[in-house]
C-alpha cells in the first residue's frame, strides 16, 4: 500500500475509536492518545485446563450437535495501540459464564451447560481486528453482566480486563464496574444491537481494546 494511503488509514482508525469512545471530547485531540483500556481482575474462574476445542465460537462445540442456550452474540473489535495503531497478531482470550451462571472451571459446581464452550480465543488480524460468536452474559449472584477479556500482544504484558453491556440496570450496583469512574466505564461499556441475517435474535457488539505502548 503506498505511504500516503497507508497513514490516511491509521489516521481514520484512530479517529473512528476516538468517536466511539469520547463522546463530545475533540476528536483530533483524542485521536493521538485514546484512553487505555482499563485493567481488571481476573477472578477466578479462568480455566485450569484450556478446552480442547477453544477456537473463538464458543456457541458450537466441537463433538456436539447442539448450540449452547443463551441469545446469541456476535461479538468483534479490534486491538490498538493508544494512537489507534493495530496490534496485529494479538492473542485474545475470552471466558464468560453460561445461560444460567455457570463457569467452566471445578471452582463452580454446576450444572453447567455442555454445549456452551466457556472459554475461546482469537488471533487479532493485520488490522488488528477479531471476532467471536458466544452468548450474551447474564448476571450471577453479586455480578453485573460481563464478559472477561485477556489480551497478550507481542512484546507488551498480558491485559486483563472485562467488557459489560451498556444500559444493564445491574451495571450501576456492580463493585468492579462501580470502581472504574467514568472514564474507564465508557473504555469497557458497549452497546449491543440487533444482527440482520440468518440469525434471529442475534445481538452484535463491538469492543475496541487499547493497550499501552
Ligand atoms: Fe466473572
Amino acid at each position: 500500500m503506498p505511504p500516503v494511503r497507508r497513514r490516511r488509514f491509521v489516521l481514520g482508525a484512530g479517529l473512528a475509536v476516538a468517536t466511539l469512545s469520547s463522546g463530545a471530547l475533540p476528536r483530533l485531540a483524542r485521536a493521538a492518545s485514546l484512553t487505555p483500556t482499563p485493567r481488571q481482575t481476573e477472578g477466578p474462574f479462568y480455566p485450569v485446563a484450556i478446552p480442547a476445542d477453544a477456537d473463538n465460537d464458543l456457541v458450537k462445540v466441537a463433538g456436539r450437535g447442539r448450540e449452547a442456550s443463551g441469545t446469541l452474540l456476535r461479538l468483534q473489535g479490534r486491538v490498538l495501540d493508544v494512537n489507534g495503531r493495530p496490534v496485529a497478531g494479538s492473542t485474545v482470550e475470552i471466558w464468560q459464564c453460561d445461560h444460567q451462571g455457570h463457569y467452566l472451571h471445578p471452582g463452580d459446581r454446576g450444572p453447567r451447560d455442555e454445549d456452551f464452550q466457556g472459554y475461546g480465543r482469537a488471533v487479532a488480524d493485520g488490522g488488528g481486528g477479531y471476532s467471536f460468536r458466544t452468548i450474551k452474559p447474564v448476571p450471577y449472584p453479586g455480578r453485573t453482566p460481563h464478559i472477561h477479556v485477556a489480551v497478550l500482544a507481542p512484546n507488551r504484558p498480558r491485559l486483563v480486563t472485562q467488557m459489560y453491556i451498556a444500559g444493564d440496570p445491574q451495571n450501576a450496583r456492580d463493585f468492579l464496574y462501580r470502581n472504574l469512574g467514568a472514564d474507564g466505564q465508557r473504555a469497557v461499556t458497549v452497546e449491543l444491537g440487533p444482527v440482520s441475517g440468518n440469525e434471529p435474535g442475534a445481538l452484535a457488539g463491538t469492543f475496541d481494546i487499547v493497550l499501552l505502548a
